[in-house]
C-alpha cells in the first residue's frame, strides 16, 4: 500500500479529479463539505475550540490548509513516505509521520480528534478491527474518533472509484458496517451522517442535505463516535 501511493506523490490531486471530471465538481468541493462537516461535528461533539487533532492516511496532505481556523495542534501520518515528504513541503506547521501501519507512532490519549479519511477501504478488512482500536487510543476519554468514506449504495461514487486508478483494489464499506467497527472498538454515542448529495455548497443545500443526511443517499458518509 505504501508503494502504491508512493507512486502518486505528484499527481494525486489530478487524479482524484479525472476520477470524478463527470460529476463536473472539483476536487476542492468535495474537500470543503468535508471541512464543514469537520467542524459542524467538532462544534456538536467536542464542544471546543480548536482541537488537537490527528489525521491517520492524511496522504499529501491537501486537505491540511482547510483545517487552519477549525483546528488547533494538527498532526498526520501515513504509510506513504513519499505521501508524508509531500504534505511536509507543502504545509510546513503540521507535524507529518511516516509509519508502518501498524501502531500508531503516538502515545494514548494525545488527541481531542482522530480522523481517517478514504483510508479504511484501502486497509485489508482483516485489519479494520486493530486500526479502529489504534484510533480510539490515541484519542483522550471523550474525545471524538471519526472516519470519512465512500457510501458504496451511491452508484456515481462506484462509478467514481471505478474510474480512479488508485481505488482498484478498494473495498467498500457502508456506514452500518462502520457503526460495527466502532462499537466493537469501544466508541460510544456512535452516529453515522451521509453528505455530498447536492452539487451546490449553499446554505440552503447544505440544510438539506443535513434533513436527509440519516438516508444512505450521498457520495460519502462520516461516522464517528467518543472515546
Ligand atoms: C485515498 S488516499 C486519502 C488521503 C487523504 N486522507 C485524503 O483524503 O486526501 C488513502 C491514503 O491512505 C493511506 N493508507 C493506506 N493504508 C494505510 C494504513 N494502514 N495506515 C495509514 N494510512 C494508510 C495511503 O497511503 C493513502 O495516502
Amino acid at each position: 500500500m505504501a508503494e502504491l501511493f508512493d507512486s502518486y506523490r505528484s499527481n494525486y490531486r489530478d487524479v482524484v479529479q479525472s476520477s470524478i471530471d463527470f460529476s463536473g465538481l472539483p476536487h476542492s468541493f468535495f474537500m470543503r463539505a468535508k471541512a464543514d462537516l469537520l467542524r459542524e461535528l467538532i462544534g456538536e461533539r467536542l464542544g471546543q475550540d480548536k482541537p488537537a487533532m490527528l489525521d491517520v492516511g492524511c496522504g499529501v496532505g491537501s486537505f491540511h490548509p482547510l483545517l487552519r481556523g477549525i483546528v488547533g495542534r494538527l498532526s498526520g501520518i501515513d504509510v506513504s513516505a513519499a505521501s508524508i515528504a509531500q504534505a511536509h513541503a507543502d504545509n510546513r506547521d503540521v507535524d507529518y509521520r511516516a509509519f508502518d501501519g501498524r501502531r500508531f507512532p503516538f502515545d494514548d490519549a494525545g488527541f481531542d480528534l482522530v480522523t481517517a479519511i478514504c483510508v479504511l477501504h484501502h486497509v485489508p478488512p482483516e485489519e479494520w478491527a486493530q486500526f479502529m482500536q489504534e484510533m480510539r487510543r490515541v484519542t483522550r476519554p471523550g474525545g471524538l474518533v471519526c472516519i470519512i468514506e465512500h457510501n458504496p449504495l451511491n452508484p456515481l461514487t462506484r462509478l467514481a472509484v471505478a474510474r480512479c486508478e488508485f481505488d482498484r483494489d478498494a473495498v467498500l464499506l457502508g456506514a452500518g458496517k462502520a457503526r460495527k467497527l466502532m462499537m466493537a472498538g469501544g466508541l460510544l454515542e456512535i452516529g453515522a451522517r451521509h453528505f455530498l448529495l447536492l452539487p451546490w455548497e449553499t446554505k440552503p443545500a447544505r440544510r438539506i442535505e443535513r434533513g436527509l443526511s440519516n438516508l444512505p443517499l450521498g457520495a460519502q458518509y462520516a461516522a464517528f463516535g467518543t472515546a
